[in-house]
């Protein structure tokens, strides 16, 4: 793909890869970018900008519908994520972690007469948050649905409640020691690294693969005694095979990294929380449509995450994700877990 190397030649080069394809698609990816760039900035400066800590509200500090509190820079990244996909022609409905239900986006007030557009975003602006204050990665996670239902009327909620094969787009941008936006349409994963000096994203990482060989394994350590039947034993397997242990406490930034250095990210269900932590939508769904196009596997306990219907728009899964061998070991210790504690049953 010669001379397609920022973002946007990228984009819309790609574009005539698909038949038919109108450019609606490119818009948004690229909208997309202009976001993450703002997003950007603002991480990067939030020591000197008075943007650290917690986002107060009413006198306390503001919780989402989650129920956990809100850095400041959670809600920025909302609002500047929302905003500009709020103005993106081709965006009829967004599901946010910030926000209680679908955000509609009705265009026909703009005098355009084309009602609502025909994409669903779903989106975790700011994935990590806890990370800003001490100055480690963070991350913004995006998964894109055809909708389903006429695009003269508001968006319903089964239009985001499908299956992660059905996305038509997902990706993730990385805050790190340099910027990156990843993504796939579905025929590939390319990485793209911002240039600060230009204020462009250029192709870094072309056609990018988990490698065959894994290194790591990512888990929250203290959450292992608690853990489903079966994560304790793979988790042994993997210390005696010689993998090592990296979790950042960012999503996005150990999905990153154990896609260049080949790995497997856990976050399993516990004894007290059987859905785990993760959210189905904006966090588990984005990355299994990726893991998938980079020779990745994703489940949650006994199913293959990318063909779950989710339930509800802030449904939490159970999320392990990373090169197929390892997540297709890790299920094998889970299911003999499963029968064992069956059988003891
Ligand atoms: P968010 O900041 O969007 O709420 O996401 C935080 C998530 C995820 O990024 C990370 O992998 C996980 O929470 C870490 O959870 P623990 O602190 O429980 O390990
Ligand atoms: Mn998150
Ligand atoms: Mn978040």
């Amino acid at each position: 793909m010669i001379g397609a190397n920022t973002l946007q030649e990228f984009v819309v080069a790609r574009q005539a890869d698909f038949a038919g394809a109108t450019g609606d698609l490119s818009r948004l990816l690229t909208d997309i970018g202009t976001a993450a760039k703002m997003v950007n900035r603002h991480v990067n400066s939030a020591g000197l900008s008075g943007i650290l800590g917690m986002h107060k509200a009413n006198g306390g500090a503001s919780r989402n519908v989650q129920g956990e509190d809100q850095q400041k820079l959670d809600v920025y990244a909302d609002d500047t994520f929302t905003r500009v996909l709020r103005s993106c022609l081709k965006v009829g409905g967004i599901v946010s972690e910030e926000q209680p239900g679908i955000i509609h986006v009705d265009h026909s007030d703009r005098g355009l007469g084309k009602g609502y557009g025909k994409y669903m975003v779903c989106i975790d602006p700011l994935d990590g948050s806890s990370n800003v204050d001490v100055n480690i990665s963070v991350g913004t996670i995006f998964g894109i649905h055809r909708r389903l239902s006429p695009l003269t009327q508001p968006a319903e909620v089964e239009d985001f409640l499908q299956p992660a094969s059905e996305l038509v787009a997902a990706g993730y941008v990385l805050y790190g020691s340099s910027t990156m936006l990843v993504y796939s349409t579905g025929g590939g994963v390319n990485g793209f690294t911002f240039d600060p000096s230009i204020g462009e994203f250029f192709l870094s990482h072309p056609n990018m693969q988990f490698p065959e060989h894994s290194r790591v394994y990512s888990i929250n350590d203290a959450n292992i005694p608690t853990a489903v039947p079966g994560i304790a034993q793979y988790v042994d397997d993997c210390r005696s095979r010689g993998l090592t242990a990296r979790y950042t406490g960012a999503l996005v930034a150990d999905f990153h990294r154990n896609l260049i250095q080949g790995g497997i990210y856990m976050y399993p269900g516990s004894v007290g929380k059987p859905a785990g932590k993760l959210r189905m939508l904006y966090e588990a769904q984005p990355l299994a449509f990726l893991a998938h196009q980079a020779g990745g596997a994703t489940r949650c306990h006994h199913h293959d995450l990318l063909h779950v219907d989710p339930n509800a728009l802030h449904q939490r899964t159970p999320l392990f994700t990373g090169h197929v061998d390892e997540v297709n070991r890790l299920a094998d210790f889970l299911q003999r877990a499963a029968i064992a504690a069956g059988e003891a049953n």
